[in-house]
């Protein structure tokens, strides 16, 4: 008998249709696959004969005793030796021809440090470009125990902006503590206790009033000059402008 041209058609595809399932499930896919087991008995295979990579530190300490001790007290307790020194399972096992990695760069800390909005509050962070320029993070800082080195005395180290604008402009000599008055607790615990600032004209009219001892300074009629304004609101202290 013969069947009509369309039903011969829909039979072909159906035939490769069914074969190409046929190959993809005998042939392509593995048997293990269809393994009732929780686990695929092969994965685990597969898992375990992948190269060891991390060694973890207790491998480290075996050798390395001392930046174990010291990092296992300090701020860098919960930062792994291969978070920074990568996976040195090879080190480990032939510390003598595989040297693992170590982070001296300026540019590494700051993955962790840089200034970040969505960073929790009161993890330390700084500004990479403002923060002790050029020079690496680990001359200043030990990078198994950063202990924050004793915090410098200079207005300048906390004031940078302000000190670099001050240093060009006509004030350069004028020291800062010529107009603020800072206690050494605010060195150490600056918001707790906050220097003073000019308050009134006659402050800046020491010097700048006419007749006013300092020769250098140039000399404006008090009463007169800016109105009954500040004088910091029309000039700025840290780099004052004659405005001519
Ligand atoms: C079997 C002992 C041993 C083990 C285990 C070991 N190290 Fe070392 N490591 C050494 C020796 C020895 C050196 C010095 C090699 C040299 O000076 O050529 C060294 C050097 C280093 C250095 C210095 C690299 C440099 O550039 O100065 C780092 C970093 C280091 N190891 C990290 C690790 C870390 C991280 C681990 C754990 C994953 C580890 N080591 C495990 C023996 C070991
Ligand atoms: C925060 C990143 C960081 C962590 C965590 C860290 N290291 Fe280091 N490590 C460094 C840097 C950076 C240097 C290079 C220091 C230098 O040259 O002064 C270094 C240097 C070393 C050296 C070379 C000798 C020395 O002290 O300069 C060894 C050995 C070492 N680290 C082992 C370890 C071990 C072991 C651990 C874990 C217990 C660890 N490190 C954890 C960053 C780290
Ligand atoms: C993987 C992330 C990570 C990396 C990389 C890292 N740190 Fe840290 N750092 C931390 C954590 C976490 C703390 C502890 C924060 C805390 O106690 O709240 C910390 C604390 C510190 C502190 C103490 C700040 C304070 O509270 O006074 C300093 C300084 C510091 N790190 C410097 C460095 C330097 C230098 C490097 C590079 C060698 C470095 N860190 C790399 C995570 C990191
Ligand atoms: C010239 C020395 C010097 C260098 C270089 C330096 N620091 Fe510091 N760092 C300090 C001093 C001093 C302090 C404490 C006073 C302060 O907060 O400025 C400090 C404080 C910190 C703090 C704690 C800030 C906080 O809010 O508690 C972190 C984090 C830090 N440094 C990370 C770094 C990183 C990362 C680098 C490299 C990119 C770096 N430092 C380079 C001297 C240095
Ligand atoms: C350890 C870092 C540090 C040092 C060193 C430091 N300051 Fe400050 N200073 C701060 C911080 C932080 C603030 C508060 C800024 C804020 O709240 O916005 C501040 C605020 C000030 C203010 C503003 C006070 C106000 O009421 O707004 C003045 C003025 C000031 N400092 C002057 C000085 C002078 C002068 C020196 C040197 C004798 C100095 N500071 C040294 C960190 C420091
Ligand atoms: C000629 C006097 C004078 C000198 C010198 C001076 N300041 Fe000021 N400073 C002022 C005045 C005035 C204000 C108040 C401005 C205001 O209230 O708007 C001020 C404000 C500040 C503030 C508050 C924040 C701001 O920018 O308004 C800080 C911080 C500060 N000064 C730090 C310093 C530091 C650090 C130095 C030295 C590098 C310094 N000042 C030198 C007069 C001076
Ligand atoms: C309302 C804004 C304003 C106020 C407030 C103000 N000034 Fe001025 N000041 C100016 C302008 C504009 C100039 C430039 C034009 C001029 O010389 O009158 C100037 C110029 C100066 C000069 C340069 C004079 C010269 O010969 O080079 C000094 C010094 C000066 N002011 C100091 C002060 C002092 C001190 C105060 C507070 C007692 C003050 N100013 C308040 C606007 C102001
Ligand atoms: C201890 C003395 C002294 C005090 C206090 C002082 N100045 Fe001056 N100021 C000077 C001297 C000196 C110069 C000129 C330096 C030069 O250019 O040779 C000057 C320059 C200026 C100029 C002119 C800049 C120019 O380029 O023409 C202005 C404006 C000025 N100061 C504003 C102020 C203001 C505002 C205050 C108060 C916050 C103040 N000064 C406090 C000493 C002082």
């Amino acid at each position: 008998m013969k069947f009509p041209e369309q039903v011969r058609r829909l039979a072909a595809v159906t035939a490769v249709v069914l074969a190409a399932v046929l190959v993809v499930r005998f042939v392509v896919i593995p048997a293990s696959y269809f393994s009732t087991k929780l686990h695929r008995a092969n994965a685990v295979k597969r898992e375990v004969a992948r190269p060891v990579s991390f060694a973890g530190v207790l491998a480290c300490r075996e050798c390395h005793e001392e930046q174990f001790d010291a990092k296992s007290h300090g701020y860098h307790k919960n930062v792994a030796c291969e978070t920074c020194h990568g996976p040195s399972a090879k080190h480990a096992d032939d510390p003598m021809t595989v040297k693992p990695y170590a982070p001296r760069d300026r540019k590494f800390c700051p993955v962790c440090h840089a200034y970040d909005a969505a960073r929790p509050t009161g993890f330390p962070q700084i500004n990479p470009t403002a923060h002790n320029p050029l020079k690496p993070c680990i001359t200043c800082h030990n990078p198994h125990d950063p202990v924050p080195p004793e915090v410098p005395h200079e207005c300048s180290a906390c004031h940078a902006q302000i000190a670099r604008t001050k240093a060009l402009s006509s004030h350069a000599l004028l020291e800062c503590t010529t107009c603020h008055t800072a206690s050494e607790q605010h060195k150490v615990a600056p918001r707790s206790a906050l220097p003073t600032k000019p308050q009134t004209r006659e402050f800046c009219g020491q010097c700048h009033a006419s007749g006013a001892a300092n020769p250098d300074a140039p000399k404006v009629d008090l009463a007169a000059h800016g109105g009954a304004y500040l004088c910091w609101q029309c000039h700025y202290p840290h780099q004052p402008e004659g405005m001519e």
